[in-house]
């Protein structure tokens, strides 16, 4: 039975599903949408619990996975981790196997996030989820950690589906670093690299000397780009890389030092706004293909992107961050019902 392959199913990572996997989530969303009230879906979690811990703020992702339990007529309960007596690196409590047990008792899913200030080094806040993953018994779906987002990644791709083509094979997208005043981790650029590698994009990954990403990363999205059709550069220029694109994604990450002599928030941002000229406007989106802007969220205006841009007519963030919320019921009904 097909409903079988996705019941107790993880989502960590957009690439640890197959590809038809994921354009089974994005069908059943499209059709959430179209239908969002239809008694079809409204009860596939009637009744059941949905837990969220958020070591980090949150307003699309808290708000549209509660809305989302609630349409499908669950219930998302919000947890604060400093309430739990979780055990952690410095303090004694509960461990991940012992909570991660407990809780799949009482509910159907987990979700967590946990990224920038919260964790020690890179890659700690992915296998935090990965070890809650690994105890318990019920989905565990990431809420963005400090490598992956991935509803965002895939409310990404539906709403450029919905707005640009059906197809997005063979158009281009320019990742682009915008400096702001947020340092935030490589998640939601990193989950876009990886699914619209996959999805046939041609991907020009463009930021100032010094903020690599990860090389596993960059490594996997070259690959998805030779399997799919698609191509990949990296550009160090921050007008020429505008050339030719149908997407601008302009996101703030912080550097590969960030975590050098732990977290230092301020000293990251005082140095990413050392490049103004890391900004997308009007005027480097001229050069391009009449490129939509998108962008996942909050939006950090007048350093990222400009208020022209981002409110502009060609911008899609609005639609993408609606699409969040259809993203998780498609992934929330797929993972913790059979009845879809
Ligand atoms: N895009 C996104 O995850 O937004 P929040 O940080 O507000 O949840």
């Amino acid at each position: 039975m097909e409903q079988q392959r996705y019941y107790g199913r993880d989502l960590i990572c957009t690439q640890d599903w197959e590809r038809d996997e994921l354009e089974e989530i994005l069908r059943l969303a499209r059709k959430m949408k179209e239908h969002r009230y239809s008694p079809k879906y409204t009860e596939l979690l009637l009744h059941r619990t949905f837990l969220m811990f958020f070591y980090n703020p949150s307003v699309r992702t808290r708000q549209s996975f509660e809305a989302a339990a609630t349409e499908l007529g669950g219930h998302a309960q919000f947890l604060e981790p400093g309430s739990m007596r979780l055990k952690s690196s410095n303090t004694a409590g509960e461990t991940i196997e012992d909570a991660a047990k407990v809780m799949s008792r009482y509910a159907v899913g987990i979700g967590i996030r946990i990224l920038e200030d919260r964790i020690a080094k890179y890659g700690d806040g992915d296998e935090f989820l990965r070890e809650y993953a690994s105890w318990a018994n019920i989905p565990v779906l990431n809420m963005a950690d400090d490598k992956f987002h991935p509803f965002q990644g895939l409310a990404d791709v539906m709403g450029m589906r919905e707005n640009i083509s059906e197809d997005m094979r063979g158009k281009t997208l320019l990742q682009y670093w915008g400096h702001g005043a947020l340092a935030r981790s490589w998640c939601s650029v990193q989950e876009s690299l990886l699914i619209n590698s996959r999805m046939g994009m041609n991907i020009v990954l463009a930021y100032p000397d010094g903020y690599d990403l990860d090389p596993d990363v960059i490594a996997l999205t070259k690959k998805n780009c030779q399997n799919n059709g698609g191509s990949f550069s990296i550009s160090h220029d921050p007008l020429e890389c505008y050339r030719g694109a149908d997407v601008v994604y302009s996101r703030n990450w912080m550097s590969p030092r960030a975590y050098d002599n732990g977290f230092d928030k301020q000293k990251e941002i005082k140095q990413a706004l050392t490049h103004p000229e890391w900004i997308c406007d009007h005027e480097k989106m001229r050069h391009t293909n009449n490129a939509y802007f998108i962008h996942p969220m909050p939006v950090d205006r007048k350093h990222e992107v400009t208020d022209e841009v981002a409110s502009g007519e060609r911008s899609l963030i609005y639609d993408i961050a609606e699409n969040r919320l259809h993203i998780q019921k498609a992934v929330m009904a797929l993972t913790m019902s059979t009845e879809w």
